[in-house]
Order: C-alpha cells, then sequence, then structure tokens
C-alpha cells in the first residue's frame, strides 16, 4: 500500500501543485495520471513562481523520479516549451523524467477542433483552455489515437498524415480556419526533444519500483466536480479526475492505493462554464478573485469566486474515498468579518444534500455563517497558533465531512504549510 493519491476536490486549482511540491520529500516518485496542458500547477520557492502544465510536479527535488502515465495527453510543443523554462538542464531532466508509451498525443488539428467545437457551441460553450484535451481524448476513445510510443516508430509519419487528414476532413464542416502547419514546426520540435526521454511502458516500471518499496504518490489534475462521469456534466473536462482514475492512468491496482489526499481551498473558484451554486457575483466575490489572485495559471482567466460548499465537498470525499483533507488558502479568507460555508442546498424549493443530476437546477445555497479572523496567517507554522476562529472554522469542517484536515496551507510558498 505504498502508493498514495493527491486529487482536487473542486473545480480545479486548489492548489495541488504547490501541495505535491510540499510532500515530495515523502516519496520517489511522482506520477501524473490524466489530463494534459490544460492543468496549469503553480509551485513557489526561492521567490519564484512556476507553472507547471504536463510535467509531474515533483520535477524541481533531485533524485526524484517524475512519471507521466498512460492517462495523460501530451502536447509536444507544450512539453518542449515546459521543459526549456524549467531551469534544469535538459540532461538533468531526461534523469528525472520518463513518460508512458501508452499516452496519447495532442495533435496539432485536436487544438483547431476544440476551437471548431467550442464556437459551434455558442451560448453553450465549455468556456474549454482550448488545450485540445476533448478531442485528444475523444479520438483515444473512437480507437484512432496516436500514442507517445508511436514516436518511435517507422510508419510515424503514416500514421501522422493520416490521422491529420481525418481532422481536417471533419474540419470542413466548421467554419474555423484550419491551418495546423503555423503549430507543426514547435510540434515536431517537441517530438525530437521527446525522444531524447525515456518512453517505456510505465506500468511495469511503477509496479516493479512500487514492489521494492518505492512510495508513490499520483497527482491528479483538475477537479473532481470536473471529472467526466461526476462532474456538472458537460461542463466538465475529458478524463477520470477521481481517484479511480489513477487506477486505469497508471496501470496500478486499487489494492496497492494507501491514502487518498483531497485538496481543497477555504472557499470555492471555478474557470470556464457550468453550474457553482456558491459563486458571488458581487463585491465579496471581487474580493476573493483580488486577495487570492484568482486569475488562471493556464489562461489568465479570471477565476469565478464563491464559499466553501459542503454538500459538494462531501460528495467528492465520497467518490474518491478521501482519507486526509488538506486545505488552502485560508490565508485569503483573513479579515472577512464572518465567512459563510454552505451546507444544504434548496433546489426548485425544496431542501437537499445532493448535488442535483440536472444541470439547469435552481440551487439556492443554504449558509451557515461563522466568525472570521483578522490576522495575517502566512508566517504561522504550527496548528496551535492559527486563530481560534479559524480552528473552529476547521472544526467545523471535519465535524461535517468526518475526515480530518491534516494540512493547512497559509501562503503560495513550499514552506507556508502547517502539518497538524
Ligand atoms: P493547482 O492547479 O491545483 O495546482 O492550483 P493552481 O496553481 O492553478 O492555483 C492555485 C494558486 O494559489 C497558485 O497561484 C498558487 O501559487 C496559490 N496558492 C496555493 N496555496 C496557497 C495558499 O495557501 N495561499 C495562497 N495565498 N495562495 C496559494
Ligand atoms: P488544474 O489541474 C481549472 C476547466 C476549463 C473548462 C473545463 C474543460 O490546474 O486544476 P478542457 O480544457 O479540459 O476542455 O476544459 O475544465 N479546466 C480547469 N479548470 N483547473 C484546471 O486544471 C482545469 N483544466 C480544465 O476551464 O471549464
Ligand atoms: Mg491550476
Amino acid at each position: 500500500m505504498n502508493i498514495d493519491i493527491l486529487l482536487g476536490l473542486q473545480w480545479g486549482d486548489e492548489g495541488k501543485g504547490k501541495i505535491v511540491d510540499a510532500i515530495c520529500p515523502d516519496y520517489d516518485i511522482i506520477a501524473r495520471f490524466q489530463g494534459g496542458p490544460n492543468a496549469g500547477h503553480s509551485l513557489e520557492f526561492n521567490n519564484k513562481k512556476h507553472v507547471l502544465h504536463l510535467i509531474p510536479s515533483g520535477i524541481f527535488h533531485e533524485n526524484k523520479l517524475n512519471l507521466i502515465g498512460n492517462g495523460v495527453v501530451i502536447d509536444p510543443s507544450v512539453f518542449k516549451t515546459e521543459i526549456e523554462e524549467l531551469g534544469p538542464s535538459t540532461d538533468e531532466l531526461i534523469k528525472r523524467l520518463v513518460i508512458s508509451t501508452r499516452a496519447n498525443l495532442i495533435l496539432p488539428t485536436h487544438r483547431i477542433l476544440d476551437s471548431a467545437y467550442e464556437c459551434q457551441k455558442g451560448m453553450t460553450k465549455i468556456g474549454s483552455t482550448l488545450k485540445g484535451i476533448g478531442p485528444a481524448y475523444t479520438d483515444k476513445a473512437s480507437r484512432n489515437g496516436m500514442r507517445a510510443g508511436d514516436i518511435l516508430r517507422n510508419d510515424f509519419m503514416e500514421k501522422y498524415n493520416s490521422l491529420k487528414e481525418r481532422h481536417l476532413s471533419i474540419l470542413k464542416n466548421y467554419d474555423m480556419k484550419s491551418d495546423p502547419s503555423k503549430y507543426e514546426a514547435a510540434w515536431f520540435e517537441g517530438i525530437e526533444l521527446m525522444k531524447k526521454f525515456r518512453i517505456v511502458n510505465t506500468e511495469y516500471l511503477i509496479n516493479e519500483l512500487s514492489l521494492k518499496g518505492k512510495k508513490v504518490l499520483a497527482e491528479g489534475a483538475q477537479g473532481t466536480l470536473l471529472d467526466i462521469d461526476f462532474g456538472s456534466y458537460p461542463y466538465v473536462t475529458s478524463s477520470n479526475t477521481i481517484s479511480a482514475g489513477a487506477c486505469t492512468g497508471l496501470g496500478i491496482s486499487p489494492k496497492r492505493i494507501g491514502e487518498i489526499f483531497g485538496i481543497f481551498k477555504a472557499y470555492c473558484t471555478r474557470v470556464g462554464t457550468g453550474p457553482f451554486p456558491t459563486e458571488l457575483i458581487n463585491t465579496t466575490g471581487d474580493t476573493l478573485r483580488e486577495i487570492g489572485h484568482e486569475f488562471g495559471s493556464t489562461t489568465g482567466r479570471p477565476r469565478r469566486c464563491g464559499w466553501l460548499d459542503l454538500p459538494a465537498l462531501k460528495y467528492s470525499i465520497m467518490v474518491n474515498g478521501v482519507t486526509r483533507l488538506f486545505m488552502t488558502k485560508a490565508d485569503v479568507l483573513s479579515g472577512f468579518k464572518t465567512v459563510k460555508v454552505c451546507t444544504s442546498y434548496k433546489v426548485d424549493g425544496k431542501e437537499c444534500i445532493e448535488i442535483p443530476y440536472m444541470i439547469d437546477a435552481i440551487i439556492e445555497p443554504v449558509y451557515t455563517e461563522l466568525e472570521g479572523w483578522n490576522e495575517n496567517i502566512s508566517g504561522i507554522r504550527n496548528y496551535q497558533g492559527l486563530p481560534v476562529s479559524l480552528k473552529r472554522f476547521i472544526d467545523f469542517i471535519e465535524k461535517e465531512t468526518r475526515v480530518p484536515v491534516t494540512r493547512v496551507s497559509v501562503g503560495a510558498d513550499r514552506e507556508e504549510t502547517i502539518i497538524r
């Protein structure tokens, strides 16, 4: 049971990157299991911020193996930019990173298709990051995709051209400029760079290392409420973001899973379209965005902000089997006289604790109001030192969810974390 999972319990951007980086010293292998460059995982240390899209968040630690699993979709051009901007030399990164032969590739035409599908949706668009995620997973499921292992084969160009042509013929039905050539040079440069890395059957590697006692941390992307099955469909991403996704996205048995760490912000944010029961479209929401710097790490879009939603959090805890909760951004709530927590919903006038299946249901949050805290808490490093009203806020969450909150993040830096 030496494989732990860390994942987001809300709509993404809970602070996964920061926490993975902070707990990395406890692990030997950090493995991304789903999603692709739609993710933006921020890490801060030595007064510098780094944003990772495809590369696991253990990459800055020496002697750790980072693994891009079969469940991830890789855009080689994003891969290249990211490798070049990371800091450590490519030779050093080659030692630290390994890629699954089975990870599907995002082609330049997948990105164009993503835009075409979004444009066609008009008012009902998803608010995709337009990184080609949906079309790449569509090709995977329809058995047309290309995989990382293909780049080492002689028929690679044949496969590429055939899939590209297939996409171009679909695009003829859309009113969309479809010239992939402007993306292709960078894409093929990315392919050449990927060839320098180890592209192996990572399901063997991860199982062998884990059986030898190496500790694995599976790093999720996005959040539970964006899961293709359990999120607010169709306003979701195209992969399983939940703990089960770590098994299919890495090739590991559920029997090998130990802890399931669920990360949540002390409030909620969402980028893109879709239901958000506790959203604050008012000055309180603006204040949360401003103090929390709530702008997308991948697209720069302003994040929608709202109060903590407990029915949604409990749902996420349930579908993931969360064993420990990590709360981030408690510092952002400092200065509010009171803070609200949604404890149930009124759906079409009736009290309800379940997230409705229908996304067009009219959900009215029912709030409990708790006393706020005023102190700047970013310098606090032990739990006892936190303001009494913040500890009451945490007690309230634990009582409601029945899961212990064992880490509290009080700032963006690696060091700004309290272990309880
Ligand atoms: P991820 O996608 O879950 O890794 O989260 P993002 O990196 O997209 O967004 C989280 C943002 O909050 C980043 O800018 C982090 O640097 C920042 N952050 C993480 N934890 C904390 C915290 O406890 N307090 C504050 N103020 N910022 C945090
Ligand atoms: P991390 O890993 C927040 C959202 C998009 C959009 C929907 C579908 O940083 O938490 P897609 O590009 O997958 O077609 O977009 O999902 N989305 C995210 N929101 N954080 C993310 O990743 C996200 N990845 C996708 O905004 O609403
Ligand atoms: Mg993010």
